[in-house]
């Protein structure tokens, strides 16, 4: 009962320190916390609760506790403390006596708790942008090595159009652009400093709450204390930014897993991110890819606690809100962890580019273009259609491309055919047609490969 035990007589029982202790947990928050600590020190020096001298010595014993903190060296499991913030300041008591109590003068634990989260959000913020450049790395590298590559593209998982690889990559490019760009737009929102609003009401000790900000490196104190010590938006807003961008790499991951598929056999992933099976020799399984899809029902799972742990809370503060941390930290974490694996798995890809090509040969995206050779030739449209289709069910028989039936075959269903029919079946002839803005012909996806190069560049 370290922080508050004047008022009680008796103990708090075992299974209530099982409910109530975050230690075990928010320890990750300790240099966050040993941080915010210096700066308060500094604050309330100056509003007259301690004298320069003392500060000094605070200082000193937290820069000192900030280095163990960084090195691993805080030795947590031997603390029989509630929290971090008891923790740090029990470590503080422990070197300085008497002195080292008149460091929580005007805070709560509840601007504490605030003020940390919402740095090592900031934090983390900074490391997730970096870990998403780096997938937008490996897609555009993978695209540009394999600019010819043509595959089949997809509506209801049947071969809809042909498209270029690099296309299908730069898809997932956009997506995680925008990933990024939500990041950023969170980190403006949530740029505000808590501290100094105590534990909900403000603090009587003239403390600089600017300069309080400005040292943390925040932008500005929040406005409202009622809301700085109560406000999870910015813990739920990064859990959203990471269900989305999961959920990104789960579509990916799809892709890749049905790619890589020997029904499909359209590429070949490495060693080093694939497993064997136990039994069955030959297999070479994507598990990489199926736990960055897996690990979706956590990090989606993290939000959608933290938004029910947040309905229906009276302001300001309320003990609920301490489960705020684990499912947040496990997400990021995970989150994380499938962003560097994705960029691993993307770096592996071999593709097969005539397995790839002769797949989107076969889904007889070419017929319209069939049909409009006809009409070339002088045959309505409806005709023109009707033959085409007549051509394809030929060519579903014999198992082959429409290209893959001979000139005279293709003539039994119209004497207009000549040889410059293959031409216009090609499959690039096909692609390179889709050259409007945003399609997938050559034109327009090196012109968007060329400009995602030139970024990663610069
Ligand atoms: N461990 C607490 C949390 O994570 C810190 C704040 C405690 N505040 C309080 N009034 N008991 O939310």
């Amino acid at each position: 009962m370290g922080l508050w035990g004047g008022r009680f007589q008796g103990g708090s029982s075992n299974m209530f320190r099982q409910v109530n202790d975050s230690l075990p947990f928010d320890r990750i928050l300790a240099s966050q916390d040993i941080r915010g600590s210096i700066i308060w020190s500094r604050a309330i020096a100056k509003a007259g609760v301690m004298s320069e001298q003392e500060q000094q010595q605070i200082e000193a014993a937290l820069s000192a506790l900030l280095e163990k903190a960084e090195a691993g060296e805080l030795d947590f499991d031997a603390s029989s403390e509630e929290d971090i913030h008891s923790f740090v300041e029990a470590a503080l008591i422990e070197q300085l006596g008497d002195l080292g109590r008149k460091l929580h003068t005007g805070r709560s634990r509840n601007d504490q708790v605030a003020t940390d989260f919402r740095l090592w959000c900031k934090e983390h913020i900074v490391n997730l942008r970096d870990d998403l450049l780096g997938v937008k790395a490996a897609l555009v590298n993978s695209a540009d090595a394999n600019r010819q590559v043509i595959l089949p593209g997809y509506t209801h998982l049947q071969r809809a159009q042909p498209v270029r690889y690099p296309h299908w990559c730069l898809a997932y490019v956009e997506m995680i652009k925008r990933d990024i760009s939500r990041l950023d737009d969170l980190l403006i929102r949530m740029d505000q400093s808590p501290l100094g609003c105590g534990a909900l009401a403000g603090t009587v000790y003239e403390i600089d709450r600017q300069e309080i900000a400005s040292q943390l490196g925040f932008a500005s104190p929040s406005i409202n204390s009622l809301d700085a010590v109560s406000d999870r938006d910015y813990v739920l807003e990064l859990m959203f930014c990471a269900s989305t961008s999961m959920m990104h790499l789960s579509r990916m991951a799809e892709d890749l897993i049905f790619f890589n598929s020997g029904e499909a056999g359209f590429i070949t992933l490495g060693d080093a991110v694939t497993s064997g099976s136990s039994l069955m020799p030959q297999k070479k399984n994507p598990d990489a890819l199926e736990l960055m899809r897996g690990k979706c029902g956590r990090v989606f799972g993290s939000l959608q606690s933290l938004l029910v742990t947040m309905k229906g809370l009276p302001l300001a503060y309320n003990k609920d809100m301490q489960e705020d941390k684990e499912g947040a930290f496990d997400a990021v974490n995970q989150w994380h962890i499938c962003l560097c694996i994705a960029a691993e798995v993307i770096d592996t890809i071999q593709l097969d580019a005539q397995r790839c090509a002769q797949a989107a040969r076969q889904g007889y995206a070419n017929a319209t273009e069939m049909a409009d050779y006809l009409v070339g030739k002088g045959i309505p449209f409806r005709t023109a259609h009707d033959i085409s289709g007549q051509i394809v069910l030929a060519a579903i028989a014999q198992n082959k491309p429409i290209e893959g039936l001979s000139l005279t075959e293709l003539q039994s269903f119209s004497d207009v055919i000549e040889n410059d029919v293959y031409d216009i079946l090609e499959l690039e002839y096909l692609v390179d047609k889709r050259n409007i803005l945003g399609g997938t012909g050559a034109k327009p996806v090196f012109a968007a490969l060329d400009n995602e190069l030139a970024a990663l560049k610069g």
